[in-house]
């Protein structure tokens, strides 16, 4: 099997770097390529077009994306470009090939009013600019898997949020303030799930992968897929400090000293939803029904062995 990983050098697309070559997935053999910015530039269709005919996948994974939340606000056709064009093109090479496409996309496809749980079938009404590139690409995919006549061909949209793996993410950031300042100020009224990146790729590839190496029959279509529980960035800010002051780092803010305030404290260009919670229930059943485990962990356990990795590696 051919697999070619589009985001190489992005949190998720290290996390996949990472699983695949250390085949901890699967047995069997696979010719898997690795391509980032400098390969092939997803603004510009047509390198996307020449790498999938070069490389002829029956796998292919979208972990790249335009990220920059605020930026976004004044690169919209950048982020278009990125968000919503090139998945389409990769898409359309899906169909037209028979192949297998996974992708990503953000609880910001939602306005965040209300206080359930999103399921898949709710409507979206992104905020700002990027939850708009990036529902644009949602809606691009489904489209054209509308027209496939290639049975063989199927996809996934994995709706993440709050990711962290390796790179610059938030729980980095906090971390890295909490040693430098007596003080914190974080919002406790907007609320999500972090989203461990290994996690998500290995849920990813768990899905559409089997034992023996071969490409599953799943549903296709959009799943939800974060870990279990639910937390504000405060919460989680708090969490990451206390874990990392548990394995030996040394913080000068943390417990009382990250003080919990209102979003409206903190505004920024592009709005944020201020409920991210996303049922799961889709992907739990998906899984359920191919026999795979189905019960997902925890997002604190998950944040816990991520900071105290970064304690070991000296990262914090
Ligand atoms: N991060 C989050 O909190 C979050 C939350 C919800 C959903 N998601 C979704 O999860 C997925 C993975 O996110 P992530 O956190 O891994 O993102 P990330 O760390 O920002 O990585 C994105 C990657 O996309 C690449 N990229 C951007 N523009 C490109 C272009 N024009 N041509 C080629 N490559 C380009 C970047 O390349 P460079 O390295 O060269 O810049 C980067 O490696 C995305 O679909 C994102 O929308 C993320």
């Amino acid at each position: 099997m051919k697999i070619l990983v589009f985001g190489k050098d992005g949190q998720l697309g290290r996390a996949f770097k990472k699983l695949l070559d250390a085949a901890l997935f699967f047995t069997g053999d696979h010719d898997i390529r690795y391509v980032g910015r400098a390969e092939c530039d997803l603004s510009h269709s047509l390198e996307i077009e020449v790498a999938l005919n070069a490389f002829q996948p029956d796998l292919i994974i979208n972990a790249a994306a335009y990220t920059a939340v605020d930026k976004a606000e004044q690169e919209s056709d950048l982020a278009f470009a990125i968000n919503a064009t090139a998945p389409a093109v990769m898409a359309r090479y899906a169909v037209n090939h028979g192949a297998t496409f996974l992708h990503y996309s953000t609880d910001y496809v939602f306005d965040g009013s209300g206080v359930d749980f999103y399921s898949e079938n709710q409507p979206v009404n992104p905020l700002g600019v990027y939850g708009k590139s990036k529902a644009a690409g949602e809606l691009a995919i489904e489209e054209a898997f509308d027209h496939a006549d290639n049975f063989k061909a199927r996809y996934a949209i994995f709706r993440a949020s709050w990711v962290y793996g390796m790179g610059s993410n938030f729980i980095r950031t906090i971390l890295r303030l909490a040693k430098e300042r007596e003080e914190l100020r974080v919002i406790n009224d907007q609320f999500g799930v972090p989203t461990d990146a290994t996690w998500l790729a290995k849920m990813s590839l768990t899905l559409c992968i089997d034992e023996q190496g071969r490409l599953r029959d799943f549903p296709s279509g959009i799943y939800h897929a974060v870990p279990a529980g639910e937390t504000s960035w405060h919460g989680l800010a708090h969490w990451a400090t206390q874990v990392a002051i548990e394995v030996g780092v040394a913080m000068k803010a943390s417990g009382k000293a990250i003080s919990p305030i209102p979003a409206t404290e903190y505004p920024l260009p592009a709005p944020r939803p201020m409920n991210s919670r996303m049922s799961t229930l889709k992907l739990q059943k998906a899984l359920k029904d191919l026999g795979l485990v189905s019960k997902f962990p925890e997002w604190d356990a998950l944040v816990r062995s991520y900071v105290t990795d970064l304690a070991k590696n000296k990262l914090i």
